[in-house]
């Protein structure tokens, strides 16, 4: 229970991928954990732990193992969401006096979840402070806004399903009348700037529902934000409870996934391989050392998992669904989408038997392709074996989901375990240390 409440006051308290970012950060920092900047020169030291920040949106952090290591034990999740970003001139004047925001779609989000709920903006605005650009979390902390759908007595076939339109019917309602640029002021006021100070804004839509345990015996959780922010939470909390073992442990938190992972900080990025050999090489392993340390790496690719739907079951393949509360999902492509490979399965499948944690097969019904996640993408970059999985929901990318109560513990204990190892990779076949 205690771990579901630490779960939703973490999902309620990221209501945009920067603020998920900044909340990793501000865990790593608590545990003791040395903030690094990419723009200075690393002086590790075996023994410590330490992290860096991309973008202000994308986090890697690291253990650095006392002696040699066997190689990188990576885990890897994603910070943002489905939503609507607001657009820099963000006031659209309608009739009646009536202002909406402009937004435009972030990811493929379910849109008609977006209506007729309490909605506010959150993001980071840069602002100029003395002769600096700074950037600054925003976060309107109250219902603001409202995307109002059409009656259905104007609309008798929308229970067939009206298609909505991002540009017409997505509009949230912001305010009735009053002095143009009120959205600019509130936006410079929740920065702490003075809005000449006030110099570009990246902000997104949020739901205001906070996440909650529902349920008759309180099995499942409703939340905004679970894919794949439950699945950073799971990896998180394995990667600060781990006991040191063979391996270096490594935690990163992509952003960009919904929107294809190929920016500065995202998963299709040198982000990940920058730092590992910045690491690698800060402890003395570079060139064939740098090499040698890959091949007995590995990378689970963490986000989260389609469970059967109680209405929807064609949806699923015949045999390889998942359940809510039945454990961690591996997920198989014959495509390779995702990367999970005959040995990747079987290491990833050692370690949960290891953590005593229950492990459940995902397929993508045949004829469906399925959506795409961090792991093929990394591993274009870094070439080491892979594992896709995820925690079994229901209504992804919806502005609230569903997710079982029990899952997250296993993930918890499956990365706890999967940080605490290293691999030994030779003739011999491969070895969990
Ligand atoms: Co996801």
């Amino acid at each position: 229970m205690e771990q579901t409440r630490q779960l939703l006051d973490f999902l309620d308290g990221s209501p945009s991928c920067y603020h998920a970012a900044e909340n990793v950060r501000r865990a790593l920092l608590a545990a003791g954990f040395e903030q690094l900047w990419e723009s200075s020169s690393w002086h590790l030291t075996p023994g410590r732990d330490y992290f860096t920040v991309r973008g202000d949106s994308s986090v890697i952090a690291f253990r650095a193992p006392q002696g040699a290591f066997s190689g990188f034990m990576i885990a890897a999740g994603h910070s943002d969401s489905p939503t609507f970003k607001v657009r820099e001139t963000a006031e659209v004047p309608g009739p009646g006096g009536l202002l909406r925001l402009s937004v435009e779609p972030y990811g493929g989000m379910a849109m008609r979840s977006w209506l007729d709920r309490p909605l506010s903006v959150a993001g980071r605005a840069m602002v100029r402070e003395g002769g600096r650009i700074v950037s600054r979390l925003v976060n309107v902390d109250r219902d603001l806004l409202v995307i109002p759908g059409v009656a259905i007595h104007m609309d008798r076939e929308m229970n067939k399903g009206t298609a909505l339109k991002a540009n017409v019917d997505m509009l949230p309602l912001l305010a009735q009348g009053g002095e143009p640029g009120g959205f600019r002021r509130l936006i410079a006021e929740s920065a702490g700037a003075a809005e000449a100070n006030l110099l570009s804004t990246e902000l997104f839509l949020y739901p205001r529902t906070r996440g909650t345990v529902t349920g008759l015996n309180g099995e499942f959780i409703a939340a905004p934000r679970l894919d794949d922010l439950q699945c950073v939470f799971g990896c998180l909390q394995g990667f600060l409870a781990a006991e040191a073992g063979g391996g270096m442990p490594v935690l990163a938190v992509f952003n960009n996934e919904e929107v294809g992972s190929g920016t500065r900080q995202g998963a299709d990025s040198t982000f990940l391989t920058d730092v590992l050999e910045r690491a690698a090489g800060g402890l003395g392993a570079t060139g064939e050392a740098y090499r040698r340390l890959l091949a007995g790496s590995f990378l689970v690719s963490a986000d989260n998992a389609h469970a059967i739907h109680p209405a929807h079951p064609e949806y699923a393949d015949n045999n390889e669904f998942p359940v809510l509360n039945g454990g961690v999902v591996v997920k198989y492509n014959a495509a390779q989408r995702y990367t999970t490979d005959a040995v990747s399965d079987a290491v990833f499948r050692a370690v949960c038997a290891r953590a005593g944690v229950p492990v459940q097969r995902y397929s993508n019904r045949a004829d469906l392709p399925g959506g795409s996640t961090l792991g093929n993408i990394s591993t274009a970059h870094l070439s080491i074996p892979s594992v896709d999985i995820g925690l079994p929901q229901l209504a992804m990318h919806s502005a609230c989901e569903v997710a079982g109560v029990r899952d997250t513990d296993y993930l918890i204990r499956a990365m706890t375990a999967y940080f605490g190892c290293g691999l030994r990779v030779g003739p011999e076949g491969v070895e969990l240390l």
